[in-house]
């Protein structure tokens, strides 16, 4: 049977009111890839899959709930819609809208928004307005206008965003046929965790496939729920995750306790480096964010905090390498120029 979207395989399991009014780009049913050489390099011993989100059809796992929160919209009678973003959200709320008929404005913190993210927000006709402050001052403002004039707002406060990014979990449990013993994913405004752990609830109620343990990963500079309170200026190279203070972080608490798992937070460097060694081992580039989930399971295991042995691991990669170039470009040698004949190419292959 042909692949319809999210919303026609999963929409029965949604609460999504009755004038929906379905708006895809056929998102969702992302690849689990097993990661095998990577298990390997953190130690091994256990089953590793990649569920890579970087595939759905504008780059981002925001698609999941975009699908939802748009198709909610349109079929209220909104016209426009409005987000605040680091830069994904930007992109999936103005791919959506367009395909919806309607106006999308974008938020964004000036100057922190990787390029790709930037580009696909213009490409697909949204307002783009830049805000000389950060993540959480332009959340702030949206929900401000929102509540004062007739524009929707497609931030994962958005009950029907949670519903749709509910679907990441059926998936795995599809793909498993169960829910795995471990997941393992970035938190940034804290949407994301949020639906995973409603999802795997939900399918467990239904089809008694089990809950995982969940291991939400922040980056150190913007780690608001491993330490207790806000931070004001929150700092990353992760710009996706750059966030001080999420909307949902009391829901992210609850779902890493409940599932008797944990949020804790990783250095740069270590986010870093994790990209590099997903793309060279396995050949999954994602964008820096997206490799938080995975620099968090190997913090742990390295710190002799997790127990790995025999486990299924599923790590959600949020988003593609694509995204954010410059991450990478900036600290690239730059690739050596040669004469256009086979003895200069054998001289620098060869030596
Ligand atoms: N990974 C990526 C690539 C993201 O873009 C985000 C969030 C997250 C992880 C964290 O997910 O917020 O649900 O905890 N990006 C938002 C945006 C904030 O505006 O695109 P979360």
């Amino acid at each position: 049977m042909a692949y319809h979207g999210l919303l026609d395989k999963y929409g029965t399991l949604l609460d999504l009111p009755a004038h929906t009014r379905p708006v895809s780009l056929l998102e969702g049913n992302t690849p689990l890839i097993p990661a095998e050489a990577l298990s390997r390099q953190m130690g091994g011993g256990f089953e590793l899959f990649v569920k890579f989100e970087g595939l759905n059809p504008t780059g981002s796992f925001k698609d999941r709930g975009m699908t939802a929160a748009v198709s909610e919209a349109l079929g209220r009678g909104a016209k426009t819609v409005i987000c605040a973003s680091t830069g994904n959200t930007a992109a999936s709320a103005a791919a959506y809208a367009s395909r919806a008929g309607l106006k999308s404005i974008v938020l964004i913190p000036q100057g922190k928004v990787a390029a790709g993210k930037l580009a696909g927000a213009i490409a697909y006709g949204a307002q783009v307005i830049q805000i000389d402050g950060s993540f959480d001052d332009a959340l702030t403002m949206v929900v401000q206008i929102s509540d004062k004039h007739p524009i929707c707002l497609v931030n994962s406060i958005n009950p029907y965003r949670i519903e749709g990014q509910k679907t990441g979990a059926f998936e795995i449990c599809d793909m498993l046929g169960a829910a795995p013993d471990w997941l393992c994913l970035p938190v940034g405004n804290a949407g994301n965790i949020t639906a995973y752990w409603a999802g795997f609830k939900q399918y467990d109620s239904l089809k008694a496939t089990g809950l995982p343990q969940v291991l939400g990963v922040q980056a150190a500079g913007s780690a608001p729920l491993v330490l207790g309170h806000p931070v004001e200026n929150p700092e990353t190279v992760a710009t996706a995750i750059r966030i001080g203070k999420p909307a949902r972080g009391e829901q992210a608490l609850e779902a890493a306790e409940e599932s008797k798992g944990r949020i804790i937070a990783v250095s740069d460097d270590e986010i870093l480096s994790m990209q590099k060694m997903l793309a060279r081992l396995e050949g999954i580039w994602v964008e820096p964010a997206s490799a938080a989930g995975l620099a968090g399971l190997a913090h742990e295991i390295a710190a002799g905090n997790f127990s790995a042995g025999g486990k299924r691991i599923v790590a959600i990669c949020t988003g593609h390498g694509l995204k954010d170039p410059d991450i990478i470009i900036k600290d690239m040698a730059k690739p050596q120029i040669v004469s256009p004949n086979l003895a200069a190419l054998e001289e620098v292959i060869f030596g």
